[in-house]
């Protein structure tokens, strides 16, 4: 019985393989290295440099890895480029999620745990966001996120496919033992910039924005360690081997917001460098708060992050950041 993770080499997945490894779990990792880094995957991990789409190849990785459970990270993830390139995101995202779960239903894997987005909200109407709450993306890849979970809605009525739908808010920090982190290119995220400025790669950080109605003027946002969220995965596939569920979205995160200003200044604290950061222009899109209620996560799962605070998250990645400056490129 093993776990297939697609999108293994990627940066939530590759700590959601190392936590499933430390718990026991016989895991298989398959990713097309589009994005994803061969070194992020632990050595001894079964691992196919394999697009989900080859359908061949993945009844043959199943059937020979007698999968009995899925995580599926394998996705584009850039809200700028799939604004730019909406039909990249249909294609990469929904088209090769339908064929995922078609050879699932082939080879009798009914259980999957899906990779999903504080994205599918759009602009919120209250909060801390909740489950429950209006779902009306303002971009593609929110979109073809919300596409997949009703794909697996409909997936559990037709051919009683179950699922767990981890809707993430700002996924954040690095394994603090495991040399893994965050490396993307190009990198968008707020904390690897801050650090990569800390590093002198950067001149200075931009904050997007100084005018939003927040304490300080600056976006505030969820910020969830990236461990945090690999307990959860494995959670929730616990939860699946318990026959319980039937198709289910929970959020994660951490209930607590921080502004854009707050995470610069905890980043000076922890790197012990004045980060130069200036006001800069509003991003298109951003909204001024999104903050979850990870409430029915942690009851349903038993989910109990354990690295809640903010410096021990960009602590972590500082850890990364520093012993690997040119990501795993220096490797
Ligand atoms: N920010 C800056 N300067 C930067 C980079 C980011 O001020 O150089 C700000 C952004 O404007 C935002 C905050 O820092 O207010 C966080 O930005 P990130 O890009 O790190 O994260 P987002 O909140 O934009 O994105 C996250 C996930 C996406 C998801 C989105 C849902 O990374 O996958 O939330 O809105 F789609």
């Amino acid at each position: 019985m093993s776990v297939l993770v697609t999108g293994g080499a990627g940066y939530i997945g590759s700590h959601t393989v190392a936590e499933l490894v430390s718990h026991g779990e016989q895991v298989v990792v398959v990713d097309n290295l589009t994005t994803g880094h061969r070194e992020a995957v632990l050595d001894g991990v079964p691992f196919y440099d394999c697009d989900i789409r080859e359908s061949e190849q993945m009844r043959k990785i199943i059937r020979q890895h007698e999968v009995d459970s899925v995580i599926h990270f394998a996705a584009n993830s850039l809200v700028g480029e799939s604004v730019q390139n909406p039909l990249k995101y249909y294609e990469n995202n929904v088209g090769a999620t339908t064929r995922l779960l078609s050879v699932m239903v082939e080879t009798g894997v009914k259980r999957i745990v899906f990779s999903s987005t504080a994205a599918v909200y759009g602009e919120p109407e209250r909060m801390p966001i909740d489950e429950r709450d209006r779902k009306t993306p303002t971009n593609p890849y929110g979109e073809t996120k919300l596409a997949i979970e009703k794909m697996m809605d409909w997936s559990y009525e037709a051919y009683g496919l179950q699922s767990v739908r981890l809707r993430y808010f700002n996924a954040a920090g690095a394994h603090p033992d495991l040399p893994i982190g965050e490396d993307h290119n190009p990198e968008t995220h707020l904390i690897p910039i801050i650090l990569q400025t800390a590093l002198g790669q950067r001149e200075q950080v931009s904050i997007f924005g100084s005018d939003y109605p927040t304490e300080d003027g600056t976006c505030v946002r969820d910020y969830i360690h990236v461990m945090d969220l690999a307990s959860a995965h494995r959670l929730a596939v616990e939860r699946l081997r318990s026959g319980q569920v039937t198709a289910e979205s929970y959020n994660l995160g951490n209930g607590n917001g921080f502004s854009v200003q707050t995470v610069i200044e905890v980043a000076r604290k922890v790197t012990e460098i004045a980060i130069p950061a200036e006001k800069a222009d509003r991003r298109a899109g951003d909204p001024a708060v999104l903050v979850a209620s990870s409430n029915e996560a942690k009851r349903a799962l038993n989910w109990n992050p354990q690295f809640d605070d903010l410096e021990t998250m960009v602590a972590t990645a500082w850890k990364w950041h520093k012993s690997h400056p040119a990501g795993y490129a220096g490797n």
